[in-house]
């Protein structure tokens, strides 16, 4: 599918992006294994949620659509009833992570801890990454992990069983992979630890301790005890990857102001925030509050000027996903910006260092191509060009809102994209349009 964009005169409205995708996805797994029933509202909504469900179903979990929610005012949500440490069952067929990363990594650490065999897929793309990083641990903690290229790619064929805990030192700051570990972690014996390079977000520490779960932190280690979980209800914040888009096309119109509401403001996920502020960035926080453990808020954000900055080192993970559209945004600033540290990003969903410098150099962009990240120099304008998503939902959205500041036409292929985390993007941008 193919959708283009123009700029419109002005930028202004609201947007309530879908829930967080991280937390959504964890309040699903833990939940499913937990004793006792959960709510779960304002859930993600997408081909990833389709994924994380069709696994965890696939498995025997009991997770069902429900009404109005009984514990947030939500119009509907889900109703999970744990099935405890040891109530999944042997699938019958493979597992199909589609293209969620976080699926496939999260749902692993979990059939490394049960006693059968299954074996977990997901699509093109996702069949490209990197998956080593996880058999590594599992299999040192005892699972039998095997997968294509000498267990590097994924289908992975688990057998699982009693696990023990482990000392991990993670070769890259990864969330997925702390949450892979972690989860095996729960289920086995002793303690598990795993000491991060850098800081990455911190969802899944945060929801094993709302359900009972002994977890110790240490500057950058974390360790897990054996738990049994108990159940949490979660009213999932949105989603601050998605409110992102919003910002950025809010900073760097010359006419805007967009707010992006109920956003969920973790501190290891609002490293978009320090970033677009440090460029300069008038972005501000409104009705702050706290729920299920996660802080969300308001967030405005008016035309600004902005200027080059580096983004490097311990911001990267908190940073990871947005760093696409903060390229864009960089296009926009006075002087130079450079990203690097962040060679992670060749290994998403897309090359996205690869997929941003092809767009935005299409619309006339001065952006450089590093192995480890990109250095952008400010032209304070673009033009309308023809993109390409690369089958990557970040990629197709920072495209639409390369778009809304570019002179002229501007086409997306492969657009449908976006519907992995954001299947109402395209509305909200002919919203905020004001058509
Ligand atoms: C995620 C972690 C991040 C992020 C991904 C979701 C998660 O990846 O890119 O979209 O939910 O744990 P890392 O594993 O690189 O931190």
């Amino acid at each position: 599918m193919k959708q283009t964009v123009t700029q419109p005169e002005r930028i202004e409205g609201v947007a309530v992006p879908p829930g967080d995708k991280s937390i959504s996805h964890r309040a699903l797994l833990l939940n499913s294994i937990a004793q006792g029933s959960a709510h779960v509202s304002n859930l993600c909504v997408g081909d990833d949620r389709v994924s994380m469900l069709r696994c965890l179903r696939g498995l025997g979990a009991q997770i069902k659509k429900h009404g109005p929610c009984p514990v947030s005012q939500a119009e509907e949500c889900f109703e999970i009833h744990g099935v405890g440490a040891d109530g999944l069952v042997e699938p019958t067929s493979v597992l199909n992570a589609g293209n969620s990363g976080t699926t496939m990594r999260l749902v692993s650490g979990l059939l490394a801890a049960q006693p059968f065999f299954s074996i977990i897929t997901g699509d093109r793309s996702l069949r490209t990454r990197p998956m080593k990083r996880i058999v590594q641990p599992l299999s040192e903690m005892g699972a039998t992990v095997m997968g294509r290229s000498e267990g590097s790619l994924a289908p992975l064929a688990i057998r699982g069983g009693s696990l023990r805990g482990i000392t991990y030192t993670m070769p890259v700051a990864s969330a997925q992979l702390k949450s892979s570990i972690l989860i095996g972690g729960i289920h086995a014996d002793g303690e598990t630890t795993v000491h991060q390079p850098a800081a990455s977000r911190d969802h899944t520490e945060r929801m094993l301790r709302a359900m009972g779960a002994e977890v110790t932190e240490n500057e950058l280690s974390i360790s897990v005890c054996t738990s049994d979980l108990t159940a949490v209800d979660v009213r999932v914040p949105s989603d601050i990857s998605g409110a992102a888009f919003w910002l950025i096309a809010g900073c760097c119109h010359p006419n805007a102001r967009v707010t992006a509401r109920g956003i969920g403001i973790n501190p290891s996920r609002t490293g978009v925030l320090d970033v677009l502020r440090s460029m300069g960035a008038r972005i501000r926080l409104e009705n702050v509050q706290e729920g299920g453990g996660e802080p969300y808020a308001d967030l405005v954000s008016e035309s600004s000027n902005l200027e080059g900055i580096k983004i490097e080192g311990d911001m990267i993970p908190r940073v990871i996903d947005e760093l696409p559209v903060i390229a864009l945004a960089a296009c926009f600033a006075k002087g130079t910006t450079v990203i690097r540290d962040a060679a992670e990003l060749r290994v998403k969903e897309s090359d996205r260092i690869r997929a941003t410098v092809d767009g935005l150099s299409r619309m006339g962009a001065q952006i450089e191509e590093r192995p480890d990240g990109m250095v952008i120099h400010g032209v304070g304008h673009l033009i309308g060009a023809e993109c390409d998503s690369f089958g990557d939902h970040r990629i197709a959205m920072t495209m639409a809102v390369a778009g809304l500041l570019a002179r002229g036409e501007t086409s997306v292929t492969g657009a449908e994209a976006a519907s992995v985390s954001y299947p109402e993007f395209w509305d909200s941008i002919r919203d905020l349009q004001g058509d």
